[in-house]
């Protein structure tokens, strides 16, 4: 299996790769080479320097460059990770382009989520460039026959799904929702997500597993909005007040949010309608965690109640 691996865009404290870079930390033993790409031109500061810093100290290598598009950095890995976030994901195709010259062959690009294949996914604002990825790594695998991949999907992440950027005023015990109460989606924790996917490195891509171009669902209960406010008052003590709104009504915030070129709220009010119409369900017949059967991913409940007690997210949550 693969024996280096490059990871770009996850030397964010509290990032997705993040997560993924401290269940790597457990693993060195499975691993030649694990490395964090360091993007020079990008804006940086004392704490994104101390990560840095920590992570090498930690063992972990740091491969440097002044962009993603000359070949040199990726010399050697034979699989890179992509983790870049929403505004930098229009640039995988410039990576894989640079990392196949460079001789690497396999690709985790930066999905982490819904499956976009389904439902009305594929043609979102929202996945845009995930979209756009997918098509890339297509059309090169026409003239690169060994080229392979794996789609990692695994609806939401726990963490993530209860920020105000999804409706959620949690110091008011308030949330506006797109959807119903008995609107689903899957959720899994993000050390959890972090931890299937590092055992995905590990399995071979022989074709009595899932050869070299593998689609992985995991994750680790589909619960419904009022199932989660139900958590959520267990969780923090107080009863959200929810207003459900008509899922439709945002595809016209999404048509304003164009003309006026904010492309924060284009993106927000895409997420509404792939969240409102279940565009992030991954029906749990789909999952891939049995083929995994030492993780036992904690409940929605458990994830919770510790990022609640987490200092890092209670000020995302807007608490402290
Ligand atoms: N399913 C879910 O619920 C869920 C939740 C969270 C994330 N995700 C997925 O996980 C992946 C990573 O998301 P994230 O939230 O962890 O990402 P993030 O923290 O927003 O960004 C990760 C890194 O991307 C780089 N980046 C951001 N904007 C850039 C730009 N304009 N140009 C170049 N680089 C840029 C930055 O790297 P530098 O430090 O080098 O600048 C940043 O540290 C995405 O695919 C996301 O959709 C899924």
């Amino acid at each position: 299996m693969f024996k280096s691996i490059l990871l770009i865009g996850a030397t964010g404290v509290g990032s997705f790769g993040d997560y993924v870079a401290q269940e790597l930390a457990k693993e060195f033993g499975h691993f030649r080479r694990i490395a964090f790409f360091n993007n020079t031109s990008r804006p940086t500061d004392d704490a994104k320097q101390a990560r840095l810093h920590n992570l090498q100290s930690q063992g972990f290598e740091i491969v440097q460059a002044a962009d993603y598009a000359s070949p040199e950095p990726y010399k050697g890995f034979d699989c890179v990770l992509i983790f870049l976030g929403n505004h930098g994901l229009y640039l995988q195709p410039t990576i894989i382009d640079a990392a196949i010259q460079a001789g690497v062959r396999h690709f985790y690009p930066s999905e982490y989520g819904a499956d976009i294949t389904v439902g009305q996914n594929w043609t979102q604002r929202y996945y845009k460039y995930k979209v756009q990825t997918r098509q890339h790594l297509e059309a090169r695998a026409r003239d690169v026959p060994d080229l392979g991949w794996t789609y990692y999907l695994l609806g939401r992440l726990t963490e993530w799904s209860v920020l105000s950027h999804f409706g959620f005023d949690n110091k008011n015990a308030k949330a506006e929702i797109y959807g119903t109460a008995s609107g689903r989606q899957s959720l899994i924790s993000s050390a959890d997500s972090a931890k299937y996917l590092v055992e995905t490195l590990k399995e071979p891509l022989s074709e009595d597993a899932k050869a070299n171009r593998r689609t992985y669902r995991i994750s680790e209960s589909n619960l419904t909005y009022g199932e989660i406010f139900d958590v959520l008052e267990r969780v923090t003590g107080r009863k959200y007040d929810v207003t459900y709104l008509h899922v439709e009504s945002a595809l016209e915030e999404e048509s304003e949010a164009k003309k006026s070129g904010d492309i924060d709220a284009e993106l927000a009010a895409s997420h509404k309608l792939i969240q409102g119409r279940e565009g992030t369900l991954l029906p749990s017949e789909t999952w891939d965690n049995a083929r995994f059967p030492d993780i036992h991913p904690k409940t929605v409940e458990k994830a919770l109640r510790e990022a609640f007690a987490s200092k890092r997210l209670r000020k995302a949550y807007g608490l402290d």
